[in-house]
């Protein structure tokens, strides 16, 4: 009785910690929610217990062995009574662990989980006072899952070795020892040693000049604020910068400076749009990196420093829907977190709706509604694949469901971004965005789960409205599988010509090539994703000389032609998707064309198996790991 007592007191000391605030209202200390449904299974933490608040990264990037090793120096605060902190950590090297003194304190590293890692337990002794202790923890980290050391071939430059990282969602464990949970937020700052002449950026401010240490250099950096812990990043290599706005820049490497920012040149319009939709801008300063074409995403919304895909250069600025979309995070995510993956579409599904409003501030709602309704598309796409009572189509997952990646499915982007706009549809816009900016300022800088979600809007936007409430079956969008009768449905019209065009197509097989060249890329991935699943070769050989599919410099639209040819089992298409997967390895393209010519039994079998052969080394574990489960090893 007497531990429940204390550990039920530790709960509300921890959970009342944030006393302290910052100027701009981030707490120095954010709470942890301890209701069951926030629970993340995918960590060993018990912050109830002891949680880490801060952490202070001094690390050497290794380019030779491909390791990162130094120290963690995490600040923990304990319940009153705890002895020890459980941390998260995966195949890490921990030579000791010691207080701020440099006394070794005692540590064990439990037995492994898949796909969890290992608990790694500090002993820091009876937590009296306070309840404050620090902890250093001295490792290595080889063969980071996080981590992808690119040889300089694998760069645009191709003279310098280049380094990226990927921790959302439960990879940073692979290289930074703490408690690796959304609902866990920390501080951080870090020294980062790297060779010259190597310029390394993280997902936080830039502290002053970096020191000159001979044939290496020191970076600085900090996050003042509390945030997820999966939002840590880093990346290193020739990078160069140039500034966009006041507040905004790019960093990639010299060769594709010109290309990135002109790509990038709305961002800082952006940020202003979206700041005028949803409130302030928290963060300071909103950078972007454009990676190497192996990051493994199309973006990732690391704070002050989004992390990009090449592939969304397009030259004419219509990919840009995902730098809308990372620039989104930084409320919906990075402010206001998933308490855990089984409320991902908190994070991605918010975001698409907000991307979606960013898209059409900027360049018009007509081009918006057609971005919703290629995203609307695809959901009824996987709707229909999966079944509309399939488990994994709810928005909140059931444990056996919520596998921290199950945002593969698309389902929580393009399901979360429908229910938004049918709130919005269904109570007005004016008094949506006026809920939706309250979400964000109230919540920010915590965690959420779905429950909190639907309690605030019943508080602040149904206001016991009965009528309201019966039209908005909220708790069906959230928790049942399939879709809501009161769904809002895209603009019919946003399509209307190319889908005749496509139905015209499909009846005569003759195609006039003439009102392609004035389409917009949605309009063109609309076309394709209508055309008949079954061409013949002398279809397929047809389109691809009148519209030039093979030699797309829009990555989205080359991707939508090789999965239509390479289904039809489109010879000549091979060499292009070849090409493709040896330079691209963004797991939105690869998986699915490994999958198609894996469907292809001899046809694409040996194809797929040649392919990857060559190109597996050259992909983020993220892609690899995917990848493997279609193409097996052996055959
Ligand atoms: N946060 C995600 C990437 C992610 C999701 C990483 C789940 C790990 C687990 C990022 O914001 C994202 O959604 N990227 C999309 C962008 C697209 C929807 C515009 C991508 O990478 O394609
Ligand atoms: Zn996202």
């Amino acid at each position: 009785m007497r531990l429940v007592a204390s550990v039920l007191m530790a709960l509300s000391s921890l959970a009342a910690l944030p006393a302290e605030a910052q100027a701009d209202g981030a707490p120095l200390v954010s709470p942890v929610l301890t209701t069951a449904d926030a629970h993340d299974p995918w960590t060993f933490a018990q912050p109830e217990v002891a949680r880490v608040t801060h952490v202070a990264l001094d690390l050497t990037l290794d380019f030779a062995a491909k390791t990162v090793g130094g120290t963690a120096a995490l600040d923990i605060a304990a319940a009153p009574g705890a002895d020890r902190v459980v941390l998260d950590s995966q195949g890490l090297t921990v030579s000791k662990v010691t207080d701020a003194l440099g006394n070794p304190l005692s540590f064990t590293v439990g037995a492994a989980v898949e796909g969890k890692g290992a608990p790694l337990t500090v002993a820091f002794g009876p937590s009296t006072g306070s309840g404050l202790h620090k902890i250093v923890v001295h490792y290595t980290a080889a063969n980071a899952a996080a981590l992808q050391w690119l040889a300089p071939e694998q760069t645009a430059g191709g003279k310098q070795p280049y380094l990226l990282s990927q921790g959302q969602p439960t990879l940073n464990r692979t290289w930074i020892p703490t408690q690796d949970s959304p609902g866990i937020r920390q501080t951080w700052e870090a020294r980062i040693v790297a060779p010259k002449p190597l310029t390394v950026v993280m997902s936080g401010l830039k502290q002053g000049e970096p020191e000159d240490l001979g044939d290496r250099r020191a970076f600085r950096f900090a996050m003042d604020k509390p945030v997820a812990p999966y939002l840590i990043a880093v990346a290193a290599g020739d990078l160069a910068f140039r500034e966009l706005g006041p507040r905004t820049g790019v960093w990639t490497e010299p060769a594709m400076l010109d290309a990135a920012a002109a790509e990038l040149v709305d961002t800082e319009k952006m940020v202003a749009a979206a700041e005028a939709l949803y409130g302030p801008y928290r963060w300071g300063r909103y950078d972007m990196i454009v990676l190497p074409p192996s990051f493994p995403y199309g973006g990732m919304e690391n704070p002050t420093m989004t992390f990009l895909t090449p592939t969304f250069i397009a030259g004419d600025r219509s990919l840009v829907g995902l730098v809308a979309h990372e620039l989104a995070h930084s409320w919906s995510g990075n402010l206001v977190t998933n308490a855990n993956w089984a409320d991902s579409w908190l994070n991605e599904g918010v975001t698409s709706y907000f991307e979606n409003r960013i898209i059409e501030a900027l360049y018009g709602s007509h081009r918006a509604s057609q971005e919703a309704a290629l995203s609307f598309a695809e959901m009824e796409g996987v709707l229909a694949e999966k079944g509309l009572d399939a488990p994994i189509t709810a928005l909140h997952l059931q444990p056996a469901e919520a596998v921290p990646d199950g945002g593969e499915s698309g389902i929580v982007y393009d399901k979360g971004a429908t229910f938004m706009r049918t709130v919005e549809t269904t109570v007005g816009r004016a008094k949506f965005d006026a809920w939706l900016r309250q979400w964000f300022d109230s919540h920010a800088f915590q965690p959420a789960t779905s429950a909190l979600l639907l309690a605030d809007m019943r508080q602040n936007l149904v206001r016991g409205d009965a009528a309201l409430e019966a039209k908005l079956l909220l708790d069906d969008w959230v928790y049942k599988p399939g879709l809501p009768a009161n769904v809002a449905r895209p603009v019919p019209a946003a399509f209307a010509d190319v889908d005749a065009a496509a139905a015209a197509y499909a009846q005569s097989h003759a195609f006039d090539p003439e009102p392609w060249a004035g389409w917009t890329t949605a309009e063109r991935l609309r076309f394709l994703s209508k055309l008949p699943k079954t061409l013949t070769p002398e279809e397929l050989g047809h389109l691809d000389m009148h519209l030039g599919l093979s030699q797309s410099g829009n990555a989205e639209i080359l991707f939508a032609w090789l999965e239509l040819a390479l289904a039809n089992r489109y010879d000549p298409a091979v060499p292009a998707a070849e090409k493709f997967l040896a330079t691209v390895g963004r797991r939105k393209f690869v998986l699915p064309l490994y999958e198609t010519l894996m469907e292809q039994g001899a046809w694409g079998e040996p194809i797929a198996r040649r392919i990857y052969a060559q190109t597996r080394a050259g992909y983020h574990a993220v892609t690899q790991g995917s990848v493997d489960k279609v193409v097996s090893a052996g055959g």
